[in-house]
């Protein structure tokens, strides 16, 4: 038998993010030209499949991580009204997230103080979360009100009777919780998330589309099919004449953050120098409505100057927000960010994106995939977030309602994901093999999974 010897060189022979940077003429915000920590030592290569498969692994995680961790619950938009609330749950955690003051979020767990039945189903408004089983009542702040026969009670008292109260962080409008007993400050546990959008805030947005998807596989391998832009020219082949794939920025942060940045306008590596610039301005300006195109772009067009001006205009009217000063990079390319364990802010006008990935029942090959579209508000626009949209069994992306061109993307990526956990299955005893560059971010979460699950 022969073995043949793959020597990595390291990097990528293409441009680099941070050149295609050097030539915008609108500069990016200093944010994008950070650069986190490089490659991640080797140790976190070895991850076994079991840990996709196993409902021993997912008990794990429903004790160790669901129940000890913040995680992003809502928009402030969904409970703009005093006595607004929504129901957070994932693994055994059942979480209301309710709007007690005008200016005050609080969360509490949804369970009844006398014999445990839950007290809300979904969301709603309400003035006293009533227990539909006996009758105990609570104001929204937590506070006990009452029970039928209270003479039947002298035992109990009214203190000890306050719902159970879960940690709540508000950041840039998303809403976490953390139901452990000793949360970390939200600040010191995303940072650098605060700096960063600083610079491109998000807090003035809405959910303006926001789909849903049960996913036939483990949540963690659904969620690393989006850390990484290495499938791209595989799985999405229909972009690599205008979207980079090799060439991509991934960054680490700290322990719980992580980036990728993808240049929109730059080929994929393979064919850089060989598309036409012309070409590549005119696919791209295809994304935006076709009064916002222009008819005779020339061939030695400079394509990021083009794009950037072409969005930023079109942006601007669709919006009507005033983009003047945005740069290139944050009109036209892919900046994902990663907030552990699975929460994922995109900055950006062209993909205003957020994901979060969850698992779904009791079984570890199922998933829960959402993705929340979010548009600034300009003057006299809805604040209403979207109701979401499930997409039944069968149904594809492009059906939900604002995902058209974006959701034959995700479809593709949702076809792979299928085949991941039956192809998992098929031998449990398989470790992935993770590219040191291009896969770190998935490296990075597993090292910061088993820190959280007692495993190293
Ligand atoms: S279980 Fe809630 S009032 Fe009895
Ligand atoms: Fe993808």
């Amino acid at each position: 038998m022969t073995t043949m010897s793959i020597q990595g060189a390291g990097s990528s022979s293409g441009i680099s993010y941070q050149q295609v940077l050097d030539t915008d003429p609108v500069p990016p915000i200093p944010a994008l030209r950070i650069q986190g920590d490089p490659v991640p030592g080797p140790e976190p290569t070895a991850i076994g499949v079991d840990r996709y498969l196993s409902r021993e692994f997912a008990d794990l995680e429903r004790q160790r991580l669901w129940g000890d961790t913040w995680q992003f619950a809502c928009r402030r938009e969904h409970i703009p009204n005093v006595g607004d609330h929504v129901l957070y749950e994932v693994a055994d955690q059942s979480i209301i997230v309710v709007r007690s003051g005008t200016d005050r979020i609080q969360a509490f767990r949804n369970t009844c103080r006398h014999r445990g039945t839950t007290l809300v189903e979904g969301k709603g408004n309400t003035a006293v979360f009533k227990c539909p089983f006996h009758g105990f009542a609570w104001s929204i702040d937590g506070t006990f009100r009452g029970m039928p026969a209270a003479w039947d009670f002298p035992h109990a008292e009214a203190d000890a009777l306050r719902l159970g109260e879960v940690a709540v962080a508000e950041w840039q409008g998303f809403v976490f919780v953390h139901p452990g007993a000793d949360p970390e400050p939200f600040a010191a546990f995303s940072h650098p998330l605060a700096d960063h959008f600083a610079q491109h805030p998000l807090a003035d947005r809405v959910v303006a589309h926001h789909a849903c998807q049960v996913v036939h596989a483990n949540w963690k391998a659904t969620m690393e099919a989006f850390l990484e832009a290495y499938h791209i020219s595989t799985t999405h082949g229909h972009t690599i004449r205008f979207a980079n794939d090799f060439d991509c920025q991934y960054d680490l942060f700290g322990p719980n953050v992580s980036r990728l940045l993808q240049a929109i306008g730059i080929p994929a590596t393979a064919l850089q120098g060989t598309v036409p610039a012309g070409e590549i301005a005119r696919t791209v300006q295809k994304m935006l409505p076709a009064p916002d195109r222009v008819a005779d772009v020339p061939d030695d067009v400079d394509v990021r100057a083009f794009l950037g001006e072409r969005f930023r205009q079109s942006y601007s009217k669709r919006w009507g927000v005033d983009l003047s000063a945005a740069s290139d990079a944050e009109l036209l390319d892919s900046i994902q960010y990663f907030l552990f364990p699975n929460f994922a802010p995109w900055m950006g006008w062209s993909l205003p994106i957020a994901y979060r990935f969850r698992p779904w029942g009791d079984d570890p090959g199922q998933s829960l995939m959402e993705i929340m579209l979010l548009h600034p508000v300009g003057p006299g626009a809805s604040r209403e977030p979207a109701a979401e949209h499930w997409l039944e069994p069968g149904e594809t992306w492009t059906h939900a309602p604002g995902f058209e061109a974006l959701g034959m993307v995700v479809d593709q990526d949702i076809a792979n994901l299928h085949r991941v956990q039956r192809g998992m299955r098929a031998d449990p005893t398989h470790r992935l093999l993770l590219a040191d560059y291009q896969e770190s971010r998935i490296a990075h979460f597993h090292r910061r999974l088993n820190r959280q699950l007692g495993l190293s």
